[in-house]
């Protein structure tokens, strides 16, 4: 088998969460296969003279790192990932801000990895590129004389041709993305979207369904949804450690309906509709006070860019409001933990859960909506409320689809899942696990990488 080399910003770290879906998927895959991780150390250092790469072993993979500069760290991470193509990509126009000096960053930073990648390839690797900040690697591998076949994923949704080029340099962004071989997207409508692009605007040409002609190249492009390691999250969710901790969920304060949320602290996430939706639902239906709990765990992440700091703000405003509003002696209706969660703990709160509610505005995949299907008790099995705008929801449509901005069907959807006789959630929970059993985290690796193995076509076909 050849030796698959994976390239992310984020490489995930045994010793820290991995709290973001690209981490946690990779690190699935990687670690049955084995191979090479490369991408940033999470380091920061004051200028380029303290940048060189270093090596680790972890089991069969071998993690490469460096580390950026302050400037890089700011400009590039901050500035045009996260605050120029992060809101681009979920449709936020409203918040992307561009300037030339971040632009300029991310060409740099990409140069610079494809400058430390190059010499550690060899021939015959599989090379395989992921997420928004990598989108120029390709170009920078090419100009370095790297020949293999070159795969790109974008875990993240692609927007329609109109939002894309609010981007100051999208023709750029475009020709990049054609620099790969394979390019790899969550959901059918993003790989729609970008081949829209490049017919409309790019003079591009679709020569099959997947496959595009564009600037003297010839490219794949096609959906594969990514998964979760279904069994392994399973057995985590029904360990004797779970049930201790499911046991004492259920003691505090006695809440006889848990509703679990598990969101990176991201406006895309929805999260203060999602506490709107909730005081709706005990508005509406006050049986419930004193039973029901609203669990959102959300860690912080990219704090340093403003529209971070805003929807923290918010948050926490809210949940006082409503705890303020509906709290007792003895009820708190919503409890928020601002911080990172190891996931053998999130898989006992997801089975001591009655709802999952994964409301993003906006959202690639959402593993979290597999993740909790994958823990619940196939003979009593809680209700998944899934937005319609998640890549997840292309697939899994037997859970309860709701649009998130609609605060009113949110609440009716908690209630429908309230009352759902045991039945029909048996039902729709089977549908749901066969589903996320057939796109789980294996065959979406092993599916871009027969994609990326098959023999090239040729141009003239
Ligand atoms: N996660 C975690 N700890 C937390 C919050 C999230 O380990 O406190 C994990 C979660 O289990 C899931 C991933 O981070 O595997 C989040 O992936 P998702 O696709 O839902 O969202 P993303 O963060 O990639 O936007
Ligand atoms: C999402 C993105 C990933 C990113 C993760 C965590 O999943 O698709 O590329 O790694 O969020 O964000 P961070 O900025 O901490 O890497």
């Amino acid at each position: 088998m050849r030796r698959l080399v994976i390239v992310s910003n984020r490489v995930a770290e045994p010793e820290r969460q991995a709290a973001g879906g690209l981490a946690v998927c990779i690190l699935d895959g990687l670690l049955e296969r084995g191979g090479v991780w490369f991408g940033w150390s999470g380091d920061i250092v004051a200028d380029e003279s303290g940048i060189g790469v270093s090596c680790t072993r972890r089991d069969n993979v071998t993690v490469v790192t460096m580390p950026l500069t302050e400037r890089d760290y700011a400009e590039y991470y901050l500035g045009y990932c996260n605050a120029a193509l992060w809101p681009v990509h979920h449709y936020r126009l409203d918040l992307a801000r561009f300037t030339q000096e971040n632009t300029e960053a991310y060409r740099r930073v990409n140069e610079r990895f494809a400058e430390e990648l190059a010499p550690i390839l060899t021939k015959t690797d599989v090379v395989w590129a992921h997420d928004y900040h990598l989108i120029a690697l390709a170009a920078g591998l090419r100009s370095r004389g790297v020949r293999n076949r070159l795969g790109f994923f974008l875990h993240i949704p692609f927007p329609p041709p109109d939002v894309l080029m609010a981007v100051p340099e999208h023709e750029w962004l475009v020709d990049s993305f054609l620099q790969y071989d394979v390019i790899g997207f969550q959901t059918k409508m993003d790989q729609s979207n970008f081949c829209r692009f490049v017919c409309e605007h790019a003079g591009g040409e679709m020569i099959s369904d997947d496959t595009l002609r564009a600037g003297g190249r010839i490219v794949t492009v096609s959906a594969f949804p990514v998964g979760i390691n279904v069994d392994a999250f399973a057995e985590m969710a029904s360990s004797a450690e779970a049930q201790k901790r499911i046991r004492w969920l259920h003691r505090c304060g006695e809440p006889r309906l848990n509703i679990i949320g598990v969101d990176r602290l991201d406006y895309t996430k929805g999260l203060p509709d999602r506490f709107r939706s909730f005081k709706r639902f005990l508005e509406l239906h006050p049986e419930n006070c004193k039973a029901a709990t609203l669990m959102q765990i959300a860690p912080p992440t990219r704090e340093e860019v403003k529209a971070y700091c805003d929807i923290r703000h918010e948050l926490e405003a809210l949940s006082g409001e409503i705890n303020g509003q509906f709290g007792d002696f003895d009820w708190t209706p919503v409890r928020y933990v601002h911080r990172s969660v190891p996931r053998d703990t999130l898989a006992a709160l997801y089975r001591g859960s009655q709802i999952g509610l994964v409301t993003p505005l906006r959202d690639g995949m959402n593993l979290v909506a597999k993740e909790y299907i994958a823990a619940q008790d196939p003979e009593n099995p809680g209700v998944l409320i899934l937005s319609r705008f998640a890549g997840a929801a292309e697939d899994l449509q037997e859970a309860l689809i709701v649009n998130p901005y609609d605060v009113d069907e949110v609440a009716q959807a908690i209630h429908k899942a309230v009352i759902m006789p045991l039945e029909e959630r048996k039902q729709r929970h089977a549908a749901l696990l066969a589903k996320i059993r057939e796109h789980d985290a294996c065959n979406w690796m092993a599916s871009f990488l027969r994609a990326l193995d098959a023999p090239p076509i040729p141009m003239a076909a």
